[in-house]
């Protein structure tokens, strides 16, 4: 039984494919477009799946695409007529959902009657619980879902048992906790679709000094329910508009003139920030903390009242569940003592909650799968990396395993800046170690370094860390693996002067714990490091330059090259350059 599940026409156009249960591949678009966050149908992502499963879309028996037009229906409507540049968009979204099987049979060049599986639409905040719950290694857990806007709202809860979903109750548009954090994150200067991130490093370096206006911006009801001061926002007047011109996904201007009248003027994109916008970043992050881990609690009473059995397991996803600095606080601010979030929380993972969605809750079928790493994208063999390696006319040396590792951690330990390109690609917006670039945390200049050289980013943002799993409390002040690097800890105070280069300037890391069984190379190399250094971390950072992380070997080439790397150790290669400081 072949499941293909697209998330498609949405920001992170994405596609994965389960084959009797099991995730066999899944892959976000953009890593092929190149274009960050790419919009539309994911051709290149539905392609690189079947090929992986080695079907053809003959043998598809299920199409799963998580939007659901009928959700919520009679609200539209009422939008609709009130907002008619709202209903125009409404009408192109249908008549484009309308011909997916179109889209599909073009992207495959193929005749639409030879796509014989079945459709299925799933509501978007169902496939965001779906994606979670699902593949997580629980057999009931809470479930909780948060971002900007899908299908008509913005958040979603329920209880997971067994293969079932039960949906408990969602908050509708306009109110939104993704959409107020974005609206915040354009006023700082930051434009860009998904830059969110951004604003949540920067957050660190403030005090929340607006606390009073932020509560009465993002207020919490009763029960589970949120709601936005609408007069700090325009979203509800102009309604919620995306577009991709060319695949980048664009989001309209979100905070109202209100929001400039108590403010201030927005701040200019790409000039240095102030005192103001630490400030402010600082409180959206702590009001947003404030309003997450009262909907967890919440969460946590309303299982155990509705059911008399509560559950410890929590199955979390959408945007709002990549907010690593709130994540980390879930165990020591909630009850719950267990916690999945798949590494496409956001919306790329969509297609994988259809997926599953349709396997489990519309087919019936048992769980069996448990999605234990990221490694669900592309790999290329040695000889397509050996033919890569000399086209670009590269010197490289061949190793085994245990010469690469030990060779790659030395040059580490001496201070080079290491692209390491190996095995899968990721799946989510991290790089988990099959495409990094991994340097020494014991240096405090290679945040310098590397943003001189590769990243060009904010001086502000943090890199994060890589721990072997074995050494995370000796570290950290955490116990819950992280795999997917979704939690922040903070650095336990005496190993700060001896990782300074992924620690914040808070004190905190965005921890990545590596297990020798879900990636045995990359703990392997780390754990090379430490035998060198005594150090059982290294600073892992994506292997890109603004653009999607590299996906083929011959963009990893031309990264390195680009970027003054010193050492690429890609497949069983070891490629290293003199580079000299301009
Ligand atoms: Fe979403």
């Amino acid at each position: 039984m072949v499941i293909l599940g697209i998330n498609a026409y949405h920001g992170d156009a994405s596609a994965a494919i389960v084959v009797d249960g099991e995730l066999v591949a899944a892959a976000e678009e953009e890593r092929f477009t190149r274009i960050k966050h790419t919009a539309g149908f994911p051709a290149h992502a539905v392609r690189y799946c079947l090929k992986a499963a080695g079907v053809t879309i003959r043998e598809v028996d299920h199409i799963a695409i998580p939007r659901n037009p009928r959700a919520r229906l009679i609200r539209k409507l009422l939008y609709a007529v009130k907002l008619p540049k709202f209903a125009l968009e409404r009408v192109r979204a249908l008549g484009r959902f309308g011909r997916i099987k179109e889209a599909l049979a073009q992207a495959l060049d193929v005749d639409p009657k030879e796509i014989r599986a079945t459709f299925h639409r799933v509501e978007h905040h169902i496939a965001h619980l779906a994606s979670s719950f699902f593949v997580s290694p629980f057999e009931r857990a809470a479930l909780l879902s948060l971002d900007g806007l899908g299908d008509f709202a913005s958040g979603m809860w329920g209880l997971g048992e067994s293969n079932r979903i039960r949906v408990w109750g969602s908050v509708p548009f306009p109110h939104s906790v993704g959409m107020y954090y974005t609206a915040v994150t354009q006023f700082l200067g930051f434009w860009k679709y998904g830059d969110e991130y951004k604003v949540m490093g920067l957050a660190a370096y403030g005090e929340p000094e607006f606390m009073d206006e932020f509560r009465q911006m993002l207020r919490v009801k009763d029960g589970m329910g949120y709601e936005m001061d609408l007069r700090y926002f325009r979203h509800h007047i102009e309604g919620p508009t995306m577009t991709w011109e060319e695949g980048e996904p664009q989001l309209g201007q979100l905070f109202s003139d209100e929001f400039v009248r108590r403010f201030g003027d927005p701040h200019p994109p790409r000039t240095p920030v102030g005192r103001r916008e630490e400030n402010l970043a600082a409180t959206l992050q702590a009001r947003l903390e404030e309003v997450v881990l009262h909907q967890i609690n919440t969460l946590y009473r309303l299982v155990a009242e509705k059911t008399k059995q509560p559950t410890k397991a929590l199955a979390y996803a959408g945007g709002v569940a990549f907010n690593c600095v709130a994540n980390g606080k879930i165990f020591d601010a909630t009850p719950f003592e267990q916690l999945y979030i798949q590494p496409a929380a956001g919306d790329a993972g969509l297609a994988i909650g259809a997926a599953f969605y349709v396997w489990h809750q519309v087919l019936g079928q048992p769980r069996r799968f448990v999605m234990e790493h990221a490694y669900w994208g592309p790999s290329f063999s040695d000889a397509e990396i050996r033919q890569a390696l000399e086209r670009h006319g590269l010197t490289y040396r061949q190793l085994d395993r245990e010469a690469l590792t030990q060779e790659t951690a030395k040059r580490i330990a001496e201070g080079k800046v290491v692209g390491w390109f190996q095995g899968r690609m990721e799946w989510g917006p991290r790089a988990l170690g099959n495409r990094s670039i991994v340097v020494d945390p014991r240096r405090p200049e290679m945040k310098d370094i590397l943003n001189k050289r590769v990243k060009h980013r904010e001086p502000f943002r943090p890199f994060a860390p890589s721990v072997l799993e074995e050494y995370l409390s000796e570290y950290y002040e955490g116990s819950h693996p992280s795999p997917f690097m979704l939690l922040a800890y903070k650095v336990r105070p005496e190993k700060r002067s001896e990782i300074p280069a992924p620690t914040h300037v808070d004190g905190t890391g965005r921890v990545q714990t590596v297990s020798k069984e879900t990636n045995p190379l990359y703990w392997r190399l780390i754990n090379e490091f430490r035998r060198l250094t005594g150090v059982p971390v290294v600073l892992n950072t994506s292997f890109n330059e603004n653009e999607p992380i590299v996906c083929t070997p011959d963009e990893a080439i031309n990264c390195f090259l680009r970027t003054h790397m010193n050492v690429l150790a890609i497949g069983s290669f070891l490629v290293e350059r003199a580079y000299k400081e301009r």
